[in-house]
C-alpha cells in the first residue's frame, strides 16, 4: 500500500458561460445548491477520502471562493456570542484544511490549469475534481475510484453513460472491461455524437500521476484552441494503462442550468429541514 492520495486540485479559473449573467462577477464555483457552494460538496467528498491538502486553481473574479475557505473571525464571534452552535460548527468545519491558491493567468484550458498545480503536487498521485460536477454524497465515487487506483496504480477516470446526442459536451472514451474497471482503448474530446467512439463520458473525477505533467508541459493546444486533459491522457496511454471507472449515478452538472436544478431539487428533498415542507410545495405545484 502507498502513501494514498493526499492532494486533490480543484480547476476554478472556468468563465461559466453555460450560467451568464449569474457568473458575470461570480465564480460559478460559489452557485449554491440548497445551502452550500458547488466547490464546497466537491471539497467535503474530497475529505471523506482523507485527502487533506487541496490545490485550487483561481482566476479574475474568483476571490470570493479564497474567502469562503478562510475563517470568518467576526461571523464566528457574533455566532458563539449568541449561542447559534450548530451554525458555528457547520461553518467552522473545513477551518483545519490547507488550502493553496494557484492563479492561472490566462485560460488556457483544463489541461493547462492542471499544469499550474505542479510545484504544489510534486511527486505524488492525486486527485482532480470539477467542481461544477457535483455527485451526491450517498454515492462513493471518488472513493472507490482511489480503490480501484490503489489496485491498478494507474490513472482512473470517471466515465458515465450519456444520450449519444450528448457526446459533443464530453470527452467520450473507448474501451474495454477488464477485472471490473474499464480498460480505455481511446479517447476524444467532445466529438460529435456521428464520430463518437461510444457514450460513455468522461465526468469531472481524476486520480492521476504525476508523469501527467511531463505530458502535459509539452501538450499542444487541441479542441477549442485549449491545452485538453483528454490529449494529454491519451498521449500517457502509449506509456501505461488508464482504467474508467463507471460510475453508478448520483452525478449532476450543476454548470448548467437544467442540471443545478435538478441537483438542486433533489438535494432538498433530501434536507431534514426543508424535505416536508418542500416535498408538500412540488406536489401542489405539480398535482395541482
Ligand atoms: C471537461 C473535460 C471533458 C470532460 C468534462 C467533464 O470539459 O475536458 O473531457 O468530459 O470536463 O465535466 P469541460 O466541461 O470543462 O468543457
Amino acid at each position: 500500500m502507498g502513501q494514498g492520495i493526499r492532494k486533490a486540485v480543484f480547476p476554478a479559473a472556468g468563465l461559466g458561460t453555460r450560467f451568464l449573467p449569474a457568473t458575470k462577477a461570480s465564480p460559478k464555483e460559489m452557485l449554491p445548491i440548497v445551502d452550500k457552494p458547488l466547490i464546497q460538496y466537491g471539497v467535503e467528498e474530497a475529505v471523506e477520502c482523507g485527502i487533506d491538502q487541496f490545490i485550487i486553481i483561481t482566476g479574475k473574479n474568483k476571490r470570493a471562493i479564497e474567502d469562503h475557505f478562510d475563517t470568518a473571525a467576526e461571523l464566528e464571534e457574533k455566532l458563539r456570542n449568541s449561542g447559534k452552535d450548530a451554525m458555528l460548527d457547520e461553518i467552522t468545519r473545513l477551518n483545519t484544511i490547507d488550502f493553496a491558491y494557484i492563479r492561472q493567468r490566462v485560460a488556457l484550458g483544463l489541461g493547462h490549469a492542471i499544469f499550474c498545480a505542479e510545484p504544489f503536487v510534486g511527486q505524488e498521485p492525486f486527485a482532480v475534481i470539477l467542481s461544477d460536477d457535483v455527485i451526491d454524497p450517498d454515492f462513493k465515487v471518488l472513493k472507490e475510484m482511489i480503490e480501484l487506483y490503489e489496485k491498478v496504480k494507474s490513472p482512473v477516470v470517471a466515465i458515465q453513460e450519456v444520450p449519444r446526442a450528448e457526446t459533443k459536451r464530453y470527452g467520450i472514451i473507448d474501451g474495454e472491461i477488464e477485472n471490473g474497471a474499464i480498460r480505455i482503448k481511446g479517447m476524444v474530446e467532445k466529438p460529435d455524437p456521428n464520430n463518437a467512439p461510444s457514450n460513455l463520458a468522461i465526468i469531472g473525477r481524476y486520480i492521476l500521476t504525476p508523469d501527467i505533467f511531463d505530458v502535459l508541459k509539452k501538450q499542444e493546444p487541441g479542441k477549442g484552441g485549449e491545452i485538453q486533459l483528454t490529449d494529454a491522457l491519451i498521449s500517457l496511454m502509449s506509456q501505461r494503462p488508464i482504467y474508467g471507472y463507471k460510475i453508478k449515478g448520483g452525478r449532476y452538472d450543476a454548470g448548467d442550468k437544467l442540471g443545478y436544478l435538478m441537483a438542486t431539487v433533489d438535494f432538498a428533498l433530501k434536507n431534514s429541514e426543508l424535505s416536508d415542507p418542500f416535498r408538500k410545495f412540488l406536489d401542489k405545484r405539480i398535482c395541482g
